[in-house]
């Protein structure tokens, strides 16, 4: 089955479409299938950058189609402005881009009410990225949601919106909000997105279902992170839809036996933007040396991102319930000057030593992590490109994560290029 998936197993943020970008190469779709415009995803070119939020990291790659299906909420008007941004920069998008009919719309006021929401739980604030991506799945569950085919049904759409409306004005003067919404003004925005996003808009299940059926190469390009999972993750401090392999069939309407490849990134160490759980956080020197070296701040907000050691108990349970049957590392380079590198292989809970992630919140947050130390190579591997040239010290680390997580280590990202890897087993790269 010429189709694989590559999904974060940590909190995000772990070099994903870089991959994607580098995986295009040999893929004939690229598709999104969960979260939102809180994706931040990064892809270097020849010194430039582009950072995508909806649409697919893969657009970049000429005569690849790029789809964005039902499981991800999209913000119309970010959608638009990504398309100009890209387009102004040379980039075609054009014929190459499809949007789910199916998938539901972030209005303004979905991130009027992220912000009141964030602002009612003080000091257990999630740390949204604020891109009202929650209250479009609150809406999407509460079967209230404004969809992308609404959009071409002038009546309904007013219906909706007149509805929608009303309930958030509501919501909103409730929690003491001045912020309020018109009907008119915002029905005649979305008319005009309307008329923008109609050459993208079909039933991109039925066309998932046909190109597999050509044998087309097909990459899901996973967003946030396994522990970010709203199934899987550290609840309540998760995002709100599914990052895991798992969500890629309700995301895009395929069928289990439709998954191909199930294929795992790893940042070499743990960073986590927003609060909640990360064990292995280092809020000393080492966290501030991943921080800097790794230039950790959230490609979507700009916010620091917290930064520590790699956490091979958080790795094992996510490598597990996403079903990975390989690995990528990335970022690699940052612990390049790191002496000794901890790295987390159980935890202690309450005098007793814990080697399955928790699923209980409060059971994590009370965990210390136990670190094993591996010495560093105390050499540059930036940009390296051949497995020969690599460390031995280096090599040494990746075995260790392959043995800790029993799956193998596919390719190592050694810098943010599209050039910078090195390439350990090509028979696990997809679409050989
Ligand atoms: P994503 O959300 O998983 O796609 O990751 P982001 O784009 O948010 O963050 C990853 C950051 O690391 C981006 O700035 C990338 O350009 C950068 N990056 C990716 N791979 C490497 C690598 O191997 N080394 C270094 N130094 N930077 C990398
Ligand atoms: P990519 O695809 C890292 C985090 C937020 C917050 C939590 C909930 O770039 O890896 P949300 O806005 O989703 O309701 O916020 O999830 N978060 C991410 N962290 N990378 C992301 O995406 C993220 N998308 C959401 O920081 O902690
Ligand atoms: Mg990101």
């Amino acid at each position: 089955m010429p189709t694989a998936v590559l999904v974060g197993l940590q909190w995000g943020d772990e070099g994903k479409a870089k991959i994607v970008d580098l995986f295009t190469a040999s893929a004939d779709v690229i598709v999104r299938y969960s979260g939102g415009a809180n994706a931040g995803h990064t892809v270097v070119v020849e010194e430039e950058k582009f950072v995508f939020h909806l649409v697919p990291a893969g657009i970049l790659h000429r005569g690849r189609l790029c789809v964005i299906a039902n499981g991800v909420v999209v913000d119309v008007k970010q959608l638009v402005s990504e398309i100009d941004l890209l387009r102004s920069r040379g980039v075609e998008v054009d014929g190459n881009l499809r949007l789910s009919s199916r998938c539901h719309l972030t209005l303004p006021f979905h991130k009027a009410i992220e912000r009141e929401w964030e602002r009612s739980r003080g000091s257990t604030a999630i740390g949204t990225t604020l891109r009202g991506v929650g209250p479009t799945f609150v809406d999407k569950f509460a079967r209230e949601g404004i969809l992308v085919c609404d959009l071409f049904r002038e009546e309904l759409l007013m219906e909706k919106l007149k509805r929608s409306v009303a309930t958030k004005n509501l919501i909103l003067s409730a929690v003491g909000s001045e912020t309020r919404f018109e009907v008119k003004s915002l029905f005649e925005e979305l008319l005009g997105y309307a008329k923008r996003l109609k050459p993208y808009v079909c039933d991109t299940s039925l066309l998932l279902s046909r190109l597999i059926g050509e044998g087309k190469r097909i990459l899901f390009e996973g967003a946030q992170g396994t522990m970010l999972d709203i199934e899987h993750g550290t609840y309540p401090y998760v995002t709100t839809s599914y990052p895991t392999s798992g969500g890629v069939c309700v995301g895009c309407g395929i069928g289990p036996g439709q998954v191909g490849t199930i294929i795992g990134v790893v940042k070499a160490y743990s960073t986590r933007v927003g609060a909640g759980p990360l064990p292995t956080e280092d809020t000393g020197d080492g966290g501030l040396l991943l921080s800097k070296r790794g230039n950790e701040f959230g490609a979507t907000t700009g916010r620091p991102r917290r930064c520590g050691w790699l956490d091979l108990v958080a790795l094992r349970y996510a490598a597990r319930v996403n079903g990975v049957s390989s690995i990528v590392i990335t970022k690699l380079d940052v612990l390049d000057s790191v002496d000794e590198i901890p790295v987390c292989t159980q935890y202690r809970y309450e005098g007793q030593i814990i080697t399955e992630f928790p699923p209980e919140l409060d059971v994590l947050q009370n965990c210390v992590p136990v670190y094993t130390h591996m010495p560093g190579w105390r050499e540059s591997t930036r940009g390296l490109k051949e497995v020969s040239k690599l460390p031995e010290n280096a090599n040494a680390y990746l075995k260790r994560i392959e043995e800790e997580l029993g799956v193998p280590v596919s390719l190592v990202s050694t810098g943010p290029g599209r050039e910078e890897n090195i390439v350990l087993n090509e028979d696990l790269l997809p679409f050989r």
